[in-house]
């Protein structure tokens, strides 16, 4: 396992690109308005906060955020689009990041599904790594995929640091700090189940682990792993199964053609990065987050401990989402226990879908990679 000692800056900045759109701007505003809240001890006066926001849409980025700049929080606010020179272009968006969101990219219409949104997603997220692979301290960033589909997007992005940038990401580790974002569907499990079991007797959020993939079938809800859904039928169960793996569904068609969920996936996000935060801030040596990240490093080794045993019993998806261990270098262990613990519906009959379904996305994003010049 590949070790660095990573110094910390005098400063945090997180980058959001595609910053002006439904969710990026909910995002920054939970960033602009909470960051802050973040810092403990000497760092509260010490830190510098400074959340730079890209976006292609130049009017809109610039209105955005001086909008958010107005706030009164001690977090600096910047703009930048690729018509505005090199002074406030991506690069220096990107200079320095500690954590970079990426949001850009089309959202699903009403009959859509989130494989129909790759192939112009994927040309998105292959010109933003070529952006990060250049501009980032490739040895210290993070790097959060929230465009979808999530399942073949962080395949491309992997793909392409590896092949494309193979001489800037040597010995840098970055592998081990590229996540696809799948907490939307930990916070939809929480929540759908609260609201069928005890809504009214607690206002403590049940949580239920979700792991797999972001979309459809490859979304395993694992309800076996709380206690309350001990108090389910198996209508109820299933019903909850159901609504999470097609939660994005319910989202897209209320809004009838006007994008899928934007606020609960900017709180997710938020959720999500705070997590990470918390780890570069040095508030916690180490985080157990959900994450979907690849299984195996550039070299083609399991990338942490545990990731040997949970490639096998996943039929070697090279990509998973699944309970981590995280520090400041990335990735440290994942918990291929959790397979074992999965109740026998979910390990017969989820799993072995889950696995076919994702291999197939995987491959796609792969595939597109390859093609990609
Ligand atoms: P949106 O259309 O409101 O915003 C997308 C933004 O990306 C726009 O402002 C657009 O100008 C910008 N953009 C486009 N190309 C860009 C580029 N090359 N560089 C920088 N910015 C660029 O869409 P949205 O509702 O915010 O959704 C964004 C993405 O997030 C979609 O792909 C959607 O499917 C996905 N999503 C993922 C999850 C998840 O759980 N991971 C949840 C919800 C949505
Ligand atoms: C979601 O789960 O809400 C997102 O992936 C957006 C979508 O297209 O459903």
């Amino acid at each position: 396992m590949p070790h660095q000692v990573i110094e910390q800056g005098d400063g945090l900045k997180v980058s959001v690109l595609g910053a002006a759109g439904g969710i990026g701007q909910s995002l920054s505003l939970l960033l602009k308005t909470q960051l802050q809240f973040l810092l403990r001890g000497a760092d509260c006066d010490s830190k510098r906060l400074s959340l730079a926001l890209f976006d292609v849409n130049k009017e809109a980025i610039d209105g955005v955020a001086t909008d958010l700049s107005h706030i009164d929080t001690p977090v600096e606010v910047s703009a930048h689009s690729p018509q505005s020179g090199d002074s406030a272009g991506i690069g220096s968006c990107l200079e320095n990041a500690d954590v970079v969101i990426i949001p850009a990219g089309m959202p699903r219409k009403p009959g859509m599904t989130r494989d129909d949104l790759f192939n112009i997603n994927a040309k998105i997220v292959a010109q933003l790594t070529d952006s990060i692979a250049e501009h980032c301290d490739l040895r210290k960033v993070f790097v959060l995929v929230i465009s979808n589909p999530v399942n073949a997007l962080v395949p491309v992005m992997h793909h392409r640091l590896r092949t494309k940038h193979q001489g800037r990401v040597r010995g840098t580790g970055i592998e081990r700090r590229v996540f696809g974002v799948t907490k939307l569907d930990i916070v939809r499990a929480s929540t759908f189940l609260r609201e069928v079991v005890n809504k009214d007797s607690t206002n403590t959020m049940p949580f239920v682990p979700v792991i797999g993939g972001h979309s459809g079938e490859t979304i395993i809800p694992l309800f076996s792993q709380n206690e309350l859904s001990e108090q389910l039928t198996k209508e109820q169960r299933d019903f909850l199964v159901n609504r999470v793996q097609y939660g994005g569904d319910e989202v897209v068609k209320a809004k009838n053609g006007k994008g899928s969920a934007t606020l609960s996936m900017a709180h997710a996000a938020f959720k999500c990065a705070q997590d990470f935060i918390n780890v570069i801030l040095g508030n916690t040596k180490e985080i157990n987050t959900i994450n979907f990240g690849s299984l195996l490093d550039f070299e083609g080794r399991p990338i942490a401990h545990g990731a040997e045993k949970l490639l096998n019993a996943v039929d070697n998806c090279s990509f998973f989402a699944v309970p981590m261990t995280v520090t400041r270098e990335g990735v440290q262990s994942v918990d291929y226990t959790i397979v074992s613990r999965m109740d026998a519906a979910e390990k017969n009959e989820m799993l072995p879908l889950c696995v076919s379904k994702l291999k197939k996305n995987v491959a796609n994003g792969e595939t597109f990679a390859v093609q990609l010049v």
